[in-house]
């Protein structure tokens, strides 16, 4: 049998996986999230979120991938064998090509900003015309097609080439650039005259705003943020090698996404708070405030594609993440080659995101379950599949996998020590499944 791929280096381990939490979750979602429920005192509970709830399942998916070695539905009948609990894999098999689908239009529409910004498409224009313009770009049938398009291309680029020679490459080269680019804002923005204003909004907490509702949306941002619950990371991990810490590497993921998240919130608070523009905008917050915010702040220009070129890399980072969950299931299980699967899979992935970015225009009237094209997969894969694969993945690790097989793995057989243990067993069993559960009946608007 052929020797099956895994990351080569330690720093390969890292970026990729950070690669893949950091996203437009980070810089597109978090801003506004916080802007709108309590700045601050929204990240105080977006933190216990990750610590509780996020680092708890981080480690249960990566004791699945590390230990099995395999596709995400491979590794369940491995760790389960006779069992049903490879349900799980084939949810993470199809979550991807959902959030594929919505994700790539968001991705496309940055990805035409950057070309915008690039050919002066935005200097000296009004505040109006970023909104009318926004809105016609998204509703036109054919512009964005063509800028989705170009973004899977470049995720099939990628990811065809392989575990080191694609993903890994890719984000060594991509990671570096992210946080060079983000510190660089981070300085800029720092010297913007609502830069007090604007940290004090993120620093000082409001603690009116928090109640069960933001403390479900911090949940939800905190799973979406550090890509659990479809089996993203169960696969990442496969490819682990046995000397790879994984409490380690879920900390330095966890502690790197959460940083990001806070940078964006410094990058772009001093910016919405110099030019007098609510903190609590919308989605929109990226693609309408700020290249106007932009305009009129020295160096407009280079400001302007920097930032749209690092939301590019940050969503394909995450995206080649999200292709690999599918591609080594079909390239497993069905023996497809790793071309053939990539193909396969960016095919579909063409076809979901057409059909999503139509539903901005030509689509706009045909509802499933009273969503949007756009919204039903955001939705099904935001809060249906990821938080019940979430869910179901630590109930499999905190009740059914043995306790010393667990030790084992998260000691690398002894050679750490896990002093944390009893504590992070609490977490998988009650906490998360709990937890998780919550965010569930919230996202399907049940309470
Ligand atoms: N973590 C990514 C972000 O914050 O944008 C999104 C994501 C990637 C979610 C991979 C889930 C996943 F499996």
């Amino acid at each position: 049998m052929a020797k099956r791929a895994t990351f080569v280096t330690k720093l390969g381990v890292i970026a990729a996986t950070v690669g893949s939490s950091v996203g437009l979750g980070n810089i597109w979602r978090f801003p506004y999230e916080t802007g709108q429920n309590g700045g601050a005192a929204f990240l105080l509970v977006y933190i216990l979120c990750v610590l509780f709830l996020g680092l708890p399942v981080m480690l249960a998916e990566f004791v699945v991938g590390r230990s099995a070695k395999a596709n995400v539905n491979r590794s369940f009948l491995t760790l389960a064998p006779g069992t049903h609990w490879n349900i799980i894999g084939y949810m993470g098999v199809f979550a991807p090509v959902f959030i594929m689908g919505f994700y790539s239009v968001i991705a496309g529409w940055t990805l035409d900003y950057v070309y915008q910004a690039a050919t002066f498409g935005m200097s000296q224009k009004s505040p109006e015309y970023f909104a009318t313009a926004f809105t016609e770009f998204t509703a036109s049938p054919i512009r964005p097609l063509f800028w989705i398009f170009l973004f899977l291309g470049m995720n099939y680029f990628i990811v065809s080439r392989g575990v080191s020679d694609g993903i890994e490459r890719a984000s060594n080269i991509l990671m570096p650039l992210l946080f060079v680019i983000l510190i660089a804002f981070c300085v800029r923005s720092l010297f913007l005259p609502g830069a007090k204003e604007g940290l004090s909004f993120l620093f000082h907490p409001d603690f009116s705003k928090i109640d069960s509702g933001v403390v479900l949306r911090a949940m939800g941002q905190a799973f979406f943020s550090l890509s659990l619950g479809m089996g993203t990371l169960i696969t990442y991990a496969s490819y682990f090698s046995d000397k790879t810490s994984l409490p380690k590497t879920a900390v330095t993921v966890a502690s790197l996404d959460t940083f990001v998240a806070v940078l964006a919130g410094v990058i772009i608070f001093p910016a919405v708070f110099s030019f007098g523009i609510s903190p609590s905008q919308g989605p929109e917050l990226i693609f309408i405030t700020l290249p106007n915010v932009f305009q009129q702040i020295p160096g407009a220009y280079i400001w302007s594609v920097l930032f749209f070129v690092l939301i590019t890399v940050a969503a394909l980072t995450s995206t080649i993440s999200l292709c690999e969950v599918a591609i080594a299931f079909l390239h497993e299980e069905f023996h497809f080659t790793r071309r053939r699967a990539s193909q396969i899979l960016i095919f579909i992935c063409l076809v979901m995101s057409t059909l999503c970015s139509l539903s901005f225009g030509p689509l706009s009237d045909f509802y499933i379950l009273g969503f949007s094209i756009f919204n039903f997969c955001d939705f099904l894969a935001s809060n249906i599949l990821l938080p019940a694969g979430g869910m179901l993945i630590s109930i499999f690790v905190g009740w059914k996998l043995d306790r010393q097989f667990i030790k084992e793995e998260l000691s690398n057989h002894g050679v750490s020590r896990v002093w944390y243990f009893g504590i992070l067993m609490f977490c998988m069993r009650f906490v998360a499944p709990v937890a998780i559960f919550l965010i569930f009946l919230s996202g399907l608007g049940l309470f």
